[in-house]
């Protein structure tokens, strides 16, 4: 299909999933305001209406906790299509919202979308405003969960890392013991998508069972440092929160904020934090359980989001691209979820197996500021290549190139646009 075609129907899906202001994903499964998908999505809008992008961030910041908290989910709105609804979070906010986190993009695509205006006037004063609401965002994380100064953030739920089912939980998650007194509950999306597609109902008993936890802790974040069956470092957490606190700095430089020296800390802190986590016999970088201090030997996608966070050595970028191309003789399309050699790869399965175009772009960026273009070519092709064949996808499986999940899915629309 011609590029200008294509970009006609990403925009047509944004438009779509826009309900005055805020993007929901798609339609019916996520019928709200996400976190990180409202920061791709941005990307998106900012190539043909400036102003509809900036509004994106707005109507997220209002579900900014006093503590400076970003939930993961903004319920702007009731629907009965999605599980679980604000009643099960109950976490008695305006707007309602849940009561964890997601990747914090947000700071690295306002700092872009400053750089590349047209509107100038119009960025300044919209990242101006909402420079300090990510400060208290970033110092959230800083102080309420990384308390030890380790360099990496107690991440509490397979939620908050992006990567919901990622065979890189499985472990940890069996030790969260399914609550015998949980709420019943009717799951929503296995109406919207094949459950051969989504997480196993185990997995969300799980899920519920540590919604339940933050709501008898009063989702206070020092209690669950020490109640909360998972806790884990997730490489896509803070990777992105690694990029995040640079471009921080830089808008705080920009604006004259004068908070250099707190951020650089932070920047100094995780640098070592997520160097710790190399594997050299797998050469990967690798997650850690927080609760058992040890590595997650699954590799997956983010282990390759160092290159993003812009923090290895050269010596390291080489082997994480050595591994990048083993992985590319796998599959047709990269970059697969999860490690395709790995015996619990899934193709079809969410988190387990399927190409992300956001992780894709996330990955690429870091390939080309290596300098390794040819690398950072062939998944950009790869990943056009499935727009082409199967449209705005949620996900994708690596072999066949078939679309998954959710479709007209507006942060994958939205890679198109902002592939530059
Ligand atoms: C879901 O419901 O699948 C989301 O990923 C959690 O926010």
């Amino acid at each position: 299909m011609p590029q200008e075609m294509l970009e006609q129907e990403a925009m047509r899906v944004l438009q779509t999933n826009d309900r005055e202001g805020f993007t929901v994903p798609t339609a019916g499964l996520y019928p709200f305001q996400w976190l990180w998908d409202a920061g791709f999505t941005a990307l998106g809008w900012m190539k043909f209406d400036e102003n509809r992008a900036w509004r994106e961030f707005e109507l997220l910041f209002q579900g900014q906790w006093a503590n400076g908290m970003l939930p993961h989910i903004i319920f702007h709105k009731p629907e009965s299509s999605y599980f679980p609804g604000p009643n099960r979070w109950g976490t008695h906010h305006t707007p309602p919202t849940s009561g964890i986190t997601q990747p914090p993009v947000i700071a690295s695509f306002v700092h872009r979308m400053l750089e590349r205006a047209k509107d100038r006037s119009l960025a300044e004063e919209k990242a101006r405003a909402l420079y300090p609401k990510i400060l208290a965002y970033h110092r959230w994380f800083k102080y309420q969960r990384d308390p030890d100064n380790r360099g990496l953030m107690n991440t509490f739920h397979p939620w908050e890392t992006g990567a919901d089912n990622s065979p890189a939980w499985d472990e940890a998650l069996a030790q969260v013991e399914i609550d015998p007194t949980l709420p019943p509950y009717t799951r929503r999306d296995t109406s919207h998508v094949d459950p051969s597609q989504r997480p196993h109902q185990s997995e969300y008993d799980r899920y519920l069972t540590l919604l339940e936890i933050y709501k008898r802790a009063d989702y206070d974040q020092i209690r669950l440092h020490k109640e909360c069956p998972f806790r884990i470092a997730s490489l896509l957490v803070d990777c992105v929160l690694h990029r995040a606190n640079c471009d921080l700095l830089r808008l705080s430089h920009y604006f004259g904020a004068g908070d250099e020296a707190e951020i650089t800390a932070w920047i100094k802190s995780s640098q070592m934090g997520i160097e710790n986590l190399w594997d050299e016999e797998m050469g990967l970088y690798l997650n850690h359980d927080l609760i058992q201090d040890k590595p997650i030997r699954v590799g997956v996608s983010a282990s390759f989001l160092p290159l993003y966070a812009g923090i290895c050595s050269r010596q390291r970028a080489k082997r994480l691209v050595q591994t990048l191309e083993s992985w590319g003789q796998q599959v047709r399309y990269l970059v697969p979820s999860t490690d395709p050699t790995h015996p619990k790869y899934e193709p079809q399965r969410y988190w387990r197996g399927p190409v992300w175009a956001v992780v894709n772009r996330l990955i690429a960026w870091g390939l080309a500021d290596y300098g390794f273009i040819k690398n950072a070519e062939r998944i950009r092709q790869d990943t056009y290549k499935l727009f082409e064949v199967s449209g705005f996808s949620e996900y994708y499986h690596p072999s066949t190139g078939a679309g998954l999940g959710g479709g007209s899915f507006s942060w994958t629309a939205a890679m198109l646009l902002a592939w530059e």
